[in-house]
């Protein structure tokens, strides 16, 4: 490798929420939010969502900036299983959230004379911080619910209204969010009734939420009012420009050693189907492989089957190995499903299993099945009753195994 190629580093970024060196499309969901982030009283709040790997983490991220140039503070974090398992887990989550944006902000100054004389007054400039915000909730009596209200109505008192917007409050991975009737513990009704209260009370505080699929079915069986409080963005793969430009950009620039031809842009779009993550994974493959042979002076192809194996080890193995054998033969029989990559139903998954099984299913064992695989974050249910594969590309995956099985390779 010369020394120009040793110090030139791939641009291109396959992993979760790592910011891709360009990002491609999504101008009209941003032009969406930056809409949504005009309002003074929150009618509408969002959700991001999609498949994964399709790029929601990173939108999220480039809202932040968006929502800063508008005035607003930005709270909120990444919302793990353990934090949102109960509801005093997710109210302390929000208080630790708020605390650390306006723990930098004096919010009041309180005047006090010195003890026994009539001056110097002291000035005590108070921070809100954790603490405050905590032992104020601790406070109040009641249920969670309307702790946290009270809480919420209390830090926007101390705001500088004239000066700010609001808060968003940003949760990614927000499909982690159930109610557990059986431990009655109801994080997911706590955040929703909570939110839609101080909405009501015009306190500008907007939920902008970020999720697989099964997110928005989730809130709407949880309160049906939150298809009037959301508006939901469902981002998919990239169209064929975005795809090329996410493709071609990083490399545009003036010192990178190898461009794509247009041949190598055009496959790169068939393999990924443009979802953003296979586009970042290929990419950066084909570069490094690319920049490895620069020097022999061989003329570069695009190791495919490489690719699509590395992948497949990568990506999709993990998750297949996972499922069961019977839950396997379930999986294939979809991938055979004509429109398998859109939506399906059970019945065309009962047709599919009497021509191609010995042992068909039923369509009870059928919806036990699917509801199974849903929860290994395999298959989603749509709100119209039908199912979607809820990974990008798994059909393709799936009938890789199926070749491979019988003999025949990718
Ligand atoms: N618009 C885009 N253009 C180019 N690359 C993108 C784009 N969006 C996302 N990516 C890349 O795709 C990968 C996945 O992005 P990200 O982690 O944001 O997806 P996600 O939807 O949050 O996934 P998950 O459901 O696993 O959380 C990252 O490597 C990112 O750099
Ligand atoms: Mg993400």
């Amino acid at each position: 490798m010369n020394s120009r190629n040793a110090r030139f580093t791939n641009p291109f970024r396959p992993g979760a929420g790592h910011m891709p060196p360009y990002l491609a499309g999504r101008t009209s969901e941003y032009e969406e939010v930056r809409r949504i982030l005009d309002q003074t009283i929150i009618l509408e709040n969002v959700i991001l969502t999609g498949l994964r790997g399709v790029g929601k983490t990173v939108l999220l991220e480039t809202l932040k900036p968006l929502a800063r140039e508008k005035g607003w503070l930005w709270a909120g974090t990444d919302l793990s299983e353990s934090t949102s398992v109960t509801e005093e887990r997710l109210a302390t989550r929000i208080l630790v959230d708020i605390a650390l944006v306006t723990s930098s902000l004096v919010v009041s100054e309180s005047k006090q004379l010195e003890l026994g004389y009539a001056r110097p007054e002291r000035v005590i400039r108070q921070p809100l911080n954790y603490d405050i915000l905590q032992a104020y909730y601790d406070k109040i009596p009641g249920l969670t619910s309307d702790k946290l209200k009270s809480t919420l109505e209390f830090v926007w008192s101390l705001l500088p209204q004239t000066a700010i917007s609001g808060i968003v409050f940003a949760y990614d991975e927000a499909q982690n969010l159930s109610d557990h009737a059986k431990k009655e513990e109801y994080p997911l009704s706590l955040l929703l009734d909570v939110f839609q209260s101080i909405q009501r009370k015009n306190i500008p505080f907007m939920l902008v939420l970020t999720g697989l699929p099964t997110l928005f079915p989730k809130l709407v069986e949880s309160r049906t009012y939150s298809e009037r409080m959301f508006h939901v963005m469902f981002l998919s793969q990239l169209d064929e420009h975005d795809s090329r430009e996410a493709i071609a950009r990083p490399v545009e620039r003036a010192e990178c050693p190898i461009q794509f031809a247009d041949r190598t842009v055009r496959r790169i779009i068939e393999i990924s189907g443009g979802y953003p993550y296979f586009i970042q994974f290929i990419c950066r493959e084909v570069y490094d492989v690319w920049l490895a042979k620069i020097d022999s002076g061989e003329i570069p192809s695009v190791p495919e089957r490489e690719i699509v194996q590395k992948l497949d080890g990568d990506f999709f193995a993990g998750r297949w190995a996972k499922a069961t054998d019977r839950q396997r033969e379930l999986l294939k029989v979809i991938s055979l499903i004509p429109n398998c990559d859109d939506e399906f139903t059970v019945q065309e998954i009962v047709n599919g299993a009497k021509e191609s099984l010995e042992k068909p299913f039923s369509s009870s064992h059928t919806n036990q099945m699917l509801s199974s695989l849903g929860e290994a974050g395999l298959i989603y249910r749509n709100r119209h009753g039908k199912y979607s594969f809820a990974v990008p590309l798994l059909s393709r995956f799936i009938r890789r195994q199926i070749n491979e099985a019988s003999g025949l390779s990718y």
